[in-house]
């Protein structure tokens, strides 16, 4: 494997976390994400669906996995369905686990392969009273496709009409939300990549050059460094493009004078890191930039100290569009009318700044959270005020990873990646 996995206890400890949490006979089914075509024999890359991965790590096509805490048989408690390999399979396909690795990866005992499926599920679903299914309730989701998941559950309600059903994302998104100190790891680890990436294009980015070219820099650097490329599709916005929130073409020219916003990391082992700097393609910010930057940073580092166990991410946002709207304010941008006929709904400051603060981060870059619930200890969360200025040409956007602590402050996964004004312009003079 490319990465370092987790350790087989953080697997079998995230099990008995979801087991935990089961009404009694259940059993619950996780699927594999499929892989998704192009046209004739081409298919995108694999991305294996984070739920599977979280509770047992294999990163492979078409696995599934049953958890089932009240089987009559030991062995039936957590089982894994792999696709078939062996030696000659593996010259056509590539290496596929053994079950032999499977037991090593996972701290599964029962390997079968995917053909045993349905021959085991009939017998197993004679014990149990109810399915509990994986359908995505993530807050930002909009699936157009069917996924693997979804066919299964169709297909596992026409075959067992009288068995009842229950959802389990509910549990992943509790579980998954607050992080063990192994994913923490793999967190850092891909900021620490991302950090490489950043330092790289810093003594690269000048007048005239590409923004693909600044992609094609930092790709370089995280591939060298064992990530399999971006956490997500990267945003390289120069001048005005930066007012696009989701600008990802990439394919302008830098020009002096202007600023470059970067919202680009890299993932590792499938988790996420989440990173925005803006930078002076000319190596130097003129005054007004200055100003602009010195504002949405006090943003980020005041917004950062409201992350703290209790805080209700509703309420957050609240405060930090007051710390904002003091900014734009000095900043000459909104004006004493504009706070007389702002609402509740539509506050002034949206004008400039009119995406959220902060979102969990972790396998998912939009990660996991039921976000009515009060933050806790071990949370990740992502900082990143900005203002968008279209009228001057420039937008300027931050963004940190941040671990909340059960006390003081949270700790900045990217606390050595430069920020600050002086460090920034003396790193593109050197
Ligand atoms: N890069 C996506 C985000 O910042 O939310
Ligand atoms: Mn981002
Ligand atoms: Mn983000």
């Amino acid at each position: 494997m490319r990465y370092q996995p987790l350790s087989s206890s953080f697997y079998k400890n995230a099990r008995n976390k979801f087991g935990k949490l089961l009404a009694q006979k259940s059993l619950a089914i996780f699927n594999s994400n499929d892989i998704y075509p192009i046209g004739a024999d081409s298919t995108m890359p694999f991305q294996q669906h984070r739920d599977i991965f979280y509770l047992c790590g294999v990163d492979q096509e078409e696995s599934i996995l049953l958890l089932f805490p009240d089987a009559v048989e030991a062995k039936h408690r957590e089982i894994l369905f792999l696709r078939e390999t062996n030696d000659h399979i593996a010259v056509w396909e590539g290496a596929k686990l053994s079950k032999k690795q499977a037991v090593q990866l996972t701290g599964i005992e029962t390997i079968y392969w995917l053909s045993e499926f349905n021959r085991v599920f009939q017998e197993l679903s004679t014990q149990c009273e109810r399915f509990y299914f994986n359908t995505n309730e993530h807050y930002r989701q909009a699936v157009e496709t069917q996924t693997r998941e979804d066919r299964f559950i169709k297909w596992c309600k026409k075959q067992y009409p009288a068995h009842g059903v229950a959802k389990s994302n509910p549990i992943l998104q509790q579980l998954r939300s607050v992080k063990d100190e192994e994913e923490i790891a793999q967190i850092q680890q891909a900021c620490d990549i991302t950090e490489k990436g950043f330092r790289r294009v810093l003594s690269f980015i000048k007048p005239k050059v590409w923004e693909y070219e600044i992609e094609a820099e930092l790709i370089h650097e995280f591939i060298r460094n064992r990530s399999r490329g971006f956490a997500y599709t990267p945003i390289i916005a120069a001048g005005n493009n930066a007012n696009v929130l989701h600008y990802t073409e990439n394919n302008q020219q830098c020009k002096a004078g202007d600023l470059v916003l970067m919202d680009v990391a890299a993932e590792y082992g499938n988790y996420a890191s989440d990173l925005t700097r803006t930078v002076p393609v000319s190596g130097r910010f003129n005054d007004r930039q200055k100003a602009v930057y010195q504002s949405v940073l006090h943003v980020k580092k005041e917004a950062t100290k409201l992350l703290i166990p209790g805080t209700i991410w509703k309420e957050y946002h609240i405060e930090v569009g007051k710390i904002m709207t003091a900014e734009l304010l000095k900043l000459g941008l909104l004006d004493k009318a504009d706070i007389q006929n702002e609402s509740t709904e539509k506050p002034a400051y949206k004008k400039y700044f009119m995406h959220g603060t902060s979102h969990q981060m972790g396998l998912d870059t939009h990660d996991y959270g039921l976000l009515h619930l009060p933050m806790e200890a071990n949370m990740v969360f992502t900082v990143e005020p900005g203002i968008y200025i279209p009228d001057e040409g420039f937008g300027v956007r931050l963004e940190d990873d941040v671990v909340i602590q059960k006390t003081g402050t949270p700790i900045n996964l990217m606390e050595s990646i430069p920020i600050e004004i002086e460090e920034i312009e003396t790193l593109m003079n050197n």
